[in-house]
């Protein structure tokens, strides 16, 4: 028998309570708890049906490769683990405005050229979506257009023998159910709808892009549960003020993770950008202290950023930390290891940290060419313009060897720079094979931290 009460959902996680509460006990979440109508289905005993036997099969044996379909936005491509694997579920989230609904019709104009493509939007009328593929340069595309909300006459389009090959949905938070009480949005709605629209694209095989709101917090709106069901989720971030958007997939079921796609914002819509370094490097002025370039690798691909340091006699009792881009935990190690180490003490300073562009390093890497970034503008000594660093810092100030060190110099030679500061003992792995790759560089390696700030001192 079916029983139908209120509820208490928490919007953040999906947690179920029967009393209002001010905080989520699950999850932790303030003012996230709302009311919903709920629909308790008893279950059945299950074991008084008689169930199929499974049958079993060996971990080895062949299983036909992946088939792929290529959106020719190879950033998108190169996110998803190589194109898109039909029958699967992808979600893209991401802050109002950063282009979430510019990039999939964009994407979705593309794979027209030889796929059928379905794009149904919640949030915008059809003439806005024209418009849009107007000034994409899109506006002959090949792309099925509808504005609609209804689950169920989405699934009774969509549910056809000669049904579209890659659907986008934007977004999942405009989509209602209308056997389920609660508005739009609620978790139920967002649960039961999503998992409506993967089932459909399970059964017939098609590619579904689903566009998810972000929260404050900048997790997926609606439960977390959402981001189980798919078997992709992608981030599109950057900062409003740059015009540079980066793709972060957080989940693939298909690929790597570590992967991210670079792409510009532009008069005409995203753009590809194949060479990000020279791009975060575009605005880079040289010969000033506190500036340092350092080699990074996101995934397989090398990344040089600049970052900038800037050190000043602080007034207040507690000097201000200010980073963006990086772990202020990581910084605040750093400063403590230059401190205790080397004798560099920055306690009476204010200090800020910037990765310039706007990119977000999480490599333990960066702890080099922070420090030198630091040392330069404490000491107002320039690292020299044409120098790349990278190194990981340990507690005693060792300097520490980092994966990829080749692929890192052979980027840096590629875009003109002439010295690198690295790490003394390379790590013997597969990146560091080659030997002498970086042979065009004149390398100087560390052992310590202190060897890094006799590098500043004033003659
Ligand atoms: P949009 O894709 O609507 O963002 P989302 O779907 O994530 O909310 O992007 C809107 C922003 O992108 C808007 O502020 C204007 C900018 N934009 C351009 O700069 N150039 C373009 O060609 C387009 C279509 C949008
Ligand atoms: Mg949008």
């Amino acid at each position: 028998m079916a029983k139908s009460s209120a509820q208490f959902v928490c919007q953040d996680c999906g947690s179920v309570t029967l009393k209002w509460a001010g905080k989520c006990e699950a999850c932790g979440a303030w003012n996230s708890i709302t009311e919903e109508a709920a629909r308790e289905e008893v279950p059945k005993g299950l074991s008084g049906g008689k169930g199929k036997k499974i049958e079993f099969v060996g971990l080895s044996g062949s299983s036909a490769p992946l088939p792929r379909m290529m959106t020719r936005l190879s950033e998108l491509d190169r996110v998803c683990g190589g194109g898109l694997v039909p029958g699967s579920c992808l979600l893209v989230g991401g802050d109002p405005g950063i282009g979430k609904s510019t990039l999939l019709l964009q994407a979705a104009a593309r794979l027209s050229a030889d796929a059928v493509v379905a794009y149904i939007s919640g949030e915008e009328a059809v003439d806005q979506v024209r418009m849009r593929a107007v000034r994409l340069g899109h506006a002959q595309a090949k792309v099925a257009l509808a504005s609609a909300t209804s689950l169920r006459d989405i699934l009774a389009s969509l549910d056809q023998p000669d049904c579209p090959q890659v659907v986008v949905i934007d977004s999942i938070q405009t989509v209602y159910a209308d056997n389920i009480e609660s508005a739009p949005g609620t978790v139920s709605q967002v649960r039961a709808c999503a998992a409506e629209l993967i089932r459909l694209a399970k059964r017939r095989g098609f590619v579904l892009f689903l566009v998810g709101h972000v929260t404050k917090e900048g997790t997926i709106a609606g439960p977390r549960v959402l981001e189980h069901m798919v078997d992709t989720v992608l981030y599109f971030e950057g900062d409003r003020g740059h015009q540079f958007r980066i793709l972060r997939a957080t989940k693939n079921r298909f690929g790597a993770t570590d992967e991210i796609g670079v792409f510009e914002m532009t008069e005409g819509g995203l753009a590809e950008v194949a060479n990000p370094s020279a791009l975060f490097l575009a605005e880079r002025r040289g010969n000033v202290s506190g500036s340092c370039v350092f080699a990074g690798m996101e995934g397989t691909r090398p990344m040089l950023v600049e970052i900038q340091a800037l050190v000043a006699p602080s007034t207040l009792s507690s000097p201000r930390r200010a980073v963006v881009g990086w772990d202020t935990n990581r910084l605040s190690m750093v400063m403590a290891v230059l401190d205790a180490r080397c004798g560099l003490a920055l306690s009476g300073n204010d200090v800020y940290l910037n990765v310039a562009g706007g990119l977000r390093i999480a490599e333990p890497a960066a702890d080099l060419a922070v420090a030198a970034a630091l040392v330069s503008s404490a000491s107002d000594i320039p690292v020299p313009a044409d120098m790349v660093v990278f190194g990981e810092i340990g507690l005693s100030g060792e300097v520490r060897a980092v994966a990829q060190a080749d692929t890192r110099l052979k980027e840096a030679a590629k875009l003109g720079f002439a010295q690198a500061l690295v790490p003394a003992r390379p790590r013997k792995d597969k990146g560091n094979a080659g030997g002498g790759v970086g042979s065009s560089l004149s390398i100087r390696s560390v052992g310590h931290l202190q060897d890094v700030l006799e590098l500043f001192r004033p003659d």
